[in-house]
């Protein structure tokens, strides 16, 4: 008797651990149940997919979903909807929202506000301070928690732990991976003269790769007395690759598609306070050696950092402008284009997307495409040219630095769980993102 699957994906090129081959996903109770020759098999639904290459689905691990308190800028619906048609399947969303999210209860409301309302799955991180150090035990454990975030350098929002003592015992109480914004912010606080009025070129002036390489040996330095694994997010300086290299036993390390794709004095010419983030987008220098970081494996991560505000708030003359940019819908299409130009493989672009979330965070059934686990797809047409416009975005905020920039490479499908969250373009009727689950916690 032949096999019978709720959904059967036909012919596409799958990209797993079994590297590149054309073979049918039959997939039933949102996983994958077997993958190979299934021309026989029956199904609720198949799809064609020749042409296409079928990947693990996509985790962006460093997203600004800004619910709650930030609604204006985006929110948990708009955010992954954004998401979904970036080709995105799961998220870790960050604390710095209004309340900042640092308790058992304001993760729980996150989690609440989420369900039935986000359109990919989730997790969210909790802000590390020095008033809940105590807590931490209990908080990477609790549902929904993707881990312990803590801001050691000042960027959007009120979350900061800038003093060895606290960041000793936040390290020390630890047992999850914790992510860290590395820069400096004494060097940030004594170097604030720099900032030139209305001169975004000056941002990577301030806050200078002296300002982030203090921050990232201090955070490595503790990691590896207490033996406890830490995650540097958005790399961006060349001494900080070259130092990491060394440092791989305890610290893991992402970067962002905006770094590897943007490049300053330019990007602030063309862009403008657009271009702004934090950590900054640097020279050339910079970027090149992020590259060479993807090259030689000391990147284990790509994350978007998505973080929007709105075109108004980015207006505003530097250094009263907003930082950050959104990314989370364009982080395959851009990659897939440094893919197509020959920087990448598909294969390390689904390491640092699919495998190294999972590898680093521990997460439970999700990150490739064998039986049993998740069935997340990220279905993509490599061949697809298409210019991203500021109307495609899905975000609140409706603008990207990459408008009306032509690229190779497109998300057309976005499978979680069994589900189509979006196909050739559109959105599924109804949002079912649940809770990403982690070993290491609830
Ligand atoms: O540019 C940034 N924007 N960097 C951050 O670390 C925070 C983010 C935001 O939340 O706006």
């Amino acid at each position: 008797m032949s096999a019978t699957y709720e959904l059967l994906l036909q012919g596409g090129t799958v990209v797993n651990q079994d590297g590149a081959g054309i073979r049918d996903i039959g997939i039933s109770k949102g996983r994958i149940a077997a993958i190979g020759q299934l021309g026989s098999a029956k199904a609720a639904q198949t799809l064609d997919l020749k042409g296409l290459h079928v990947l693990p689905g996509v985790i962006d691990t460093q997203v600004h979903f800004r619910e709650p308190g930030l609604e204006h800028k985006e929110d948990l619906a708009s955010g992954s909807r954004a998401a979904v048609m970036g080709g995105v399947v799961g998220v870790f969303e960050m604390p710095n929202t209004k309340p900042l999210t640092t308790s058992a209860e304001t993760l729980a409301a996150k989690v609440k506000a989420a369900r039935n309302r986000m359109f990919c799955d989730f997790a969210f991180y909790v802000g590390g301070t020095r008033d809940n150090i105590a807590d931490i035990p209990k908080l990477e454990r609790l549902e929904g928690s993707a881990g312990i975030k803590v801001f050691m350098g000042s960027s959007t929002g009120d979350l900061l732990v800038d003093d060895e003592e606290h960041l000793d015992r936040i390290i020390g109480t630890i047992s999850r991976r914790a992510a860290f914004h590395a820069e400096d912010e004494a060097r940030l606080k004594a170097r604030m003269h720099i900032r030139r009025k209305g001169d975004p070129t000056s941002h990577p002036e301030w806050r200078d790769p002296e300002a982030a390489m203090l921050a990232t040996t201090q955070l490595v330095r503790l990691a590896e007395k207490h033996r406890r694994r830490v995650h540097v997010l958005h790399l961006s300086t060349a001494e900080e690759v070259i130092y990491l290299k060394d440092h791989k036993a305890w610290a893991s390390v992402e970067v962002t598609p905006h770094h590897l794709t943007l490049v300053g004095p330019e990007c602030y010419q063309r862009l403008g306070t657009f271009a702004q983030m934090n950590p900054p987008v640097r020279d050339e220098r910079a970027r090149a050696a992020l590259w060479a970081g993807i090259a030689d494996g000391t990147v284990d991560v790509l994350g978007s950092d998505h973080a929007p505000h709105t075109a108004e708030e980015k207006h505003h003359t530097y250094p009263d402008s907003h930082s950050g940019m959104t990314g989370v819908q364009t982080l395959v299409p851009t990659m897939l284009d440094h893919v197509a130009k020959g920087r990448l493989s598909l294969s390390r672009f689904v390491d640092l997307t699919s495998a190294g979330p999972a590898r680093l965070f521990g997460l439970e059934g999700k990150g490739r495409i064998a039986a049993g686990y998740d069935a997340d797809l990220t279905i993509v047409d490599l061949k697809r040219t298409e210019t991203i416009t500021n109307s495609w975005i899905q975000s609140k905020s409706q603008w990207t630095p990459y408008d009306g920039v032509k690229i190779q490479g497109w998300p057309v499908g976005t499978v979680v769980r069994g589900a189509m969250a979006m196909w050739q373009g559109q959105l599924a009727a109804s949002a079912t993102g649940v809770p990403i689950r982690f070993h290491e916690a609830q």
